[in-house]
């Protein structure tokens, strides 16, 4: 009978235990192509403040040696599956009961269903599934040769329905779609129910696009390249700064952990750059493959520190489930 009560009593503040745990809600932010020297704390010319205050606030750890892939799509599927790029997997979090939406790119297969966000554990998806787009038209050409065909790539997708195309972001940029996206899936977001936003901005990758106003506020820069990326990185960071300003008016900013990285470094032919570090996107050199990482939240993490520690992409499988609350070792990892 003693023993009864005893174990009793340990199921009891093991469910205690469980209900105090308090999920927190994860929006990882990944910028494309953006280099070691493409924000404002490494090169000075630029204009990244909302990120400035993400990375060097208080509530904040900065991965200082985070590695991911040299090219895109490596990247993301190692982001999503916790396994190198040669193996492929399904993105857990909705198992564990998270809403969980993806905005902005793909690019991890499109030629079936079956590979499309929906299949792959997303229940809502608003973006693009290949590498590039225009930035406005959301639009992309098929070159064989010469031009083939020209088409739309920017689609919805409802976990239980088929991918259907969407044209009525059709003149608006990517950066402000994507931030408008985002903040719409967190007002109808249930209350007291955690989300996974994974939110892959096309910025900044090519092509060099991004409203005149942007680029005015670069207009001292004077290589025309680097003016204009610095114009689609001002306008990424205040998309940033909008979907933040979002969570902290939707009540939610308290519980959630946001992490920011970048697929690869940045493509110096493009307007990028990852001075002091050599190479570029698609080199293995550093500069293709040491990003700007840092996570952000101001329920876990309480004095703003700088981690030496190697991290490399396929970590933040492992590290987003343990926020969620689960055991990983099941994960033999
Ligand atoms: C869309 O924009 C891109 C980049 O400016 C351009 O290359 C492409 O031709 C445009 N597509 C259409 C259909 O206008
Ligand atoms: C899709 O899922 C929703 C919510 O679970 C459900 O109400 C709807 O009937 C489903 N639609 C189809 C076509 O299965
Ligand atoms: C297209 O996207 C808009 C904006 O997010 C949305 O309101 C609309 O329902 C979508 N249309 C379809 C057919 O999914
Ligand atoms: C996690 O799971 C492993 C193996 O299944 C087990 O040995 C370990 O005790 C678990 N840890 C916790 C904190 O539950």
């Amino acid at each position: 009978m003693k023993r009864l009560t005893l174990v009793l009593l340990i199921i009891k503040g093991a469910i205690v235990c469980a209900a105090r745990y308090k999920r927190p809600n994860i929006l990882m932010i990944y910028a494309d192509d953006l280099g070691w020297n493409d924000v404002d704390w490494h090169d000075e010319t630029l204009r990244t403040p909302h990120l400035r205050r993400l990375a060097f606030d208080r509530h904040t750890v900065q991965l200082d040696q985070a590695y991911v892939n040299q090219l895109c799509s490596p990247t993301r599927s190692a982001l999503m599956t916790g396994h190198y790029p040669h193996h492929i997997g399904t993105q857990k979090l909705r198992d564990l009961g998270y809403n969980t939406y993806l905005v902005g790119k793909w690019h991890l297969g499109y030629c079936k269903y079956d590979f499309l966000p929906s299949r792959r554990g997303f229940e809502k998806f608003r973006g693009y599934y290949a590498d590039k787009a225009g930035y406005f038209n959301h639009s992309r050409d098929l070159w064989k040769g010469g031009l083939v065909a020209r088409g739309l790539d920017f689609f919805t997708e409802t976990w239980n329905t088929s991918s259907v195309p969407n044209w009525s972001r059709e003149g608006q940029y990517s950066a402000e779609v994507f931030a408008d996206e985002s903040i719409q899936l967190l007002r109808d977001q249930p209350k007291n129910h955690p989300f996974f936003l994974y939110l892959a901005f096309q910025s900044v990758h090519a092509p060099l696009e991004v409203p005149e106003e942007y680029v005015r506020r670069c207009d001292y820069i004077e290589r025309w390249d680097r003016r204009i990326y610095c114009g689609m990185l001002n306008a990424l960071d205040e998309a940033i700064g909008r979907v933040v300003k979002a969570l902290r008016d939707l009540d939610l900013y308290e519980n959630t952990i946001i992490i920011f990285s970048s697929d690869n470094g940045g493509q110096t032919m493009a307007g990028g750059n990852n001075f002091p570090l050599r190479g570029n996107k698609d080199t293995l050199w550093e500069g293709g493959t040491r990003t700007n990482s840092f996570v952000h939240s101001p329920r876990f993490i309480k004095r703003a520190a700088v981690r030496q520690q190697l991290f490399h992409v396929v970590d933040w499988f492992s590290t987003v489930l343990a926020m969620a609350g689960q055991n990983i070792s099941k994960y033999g990892r």
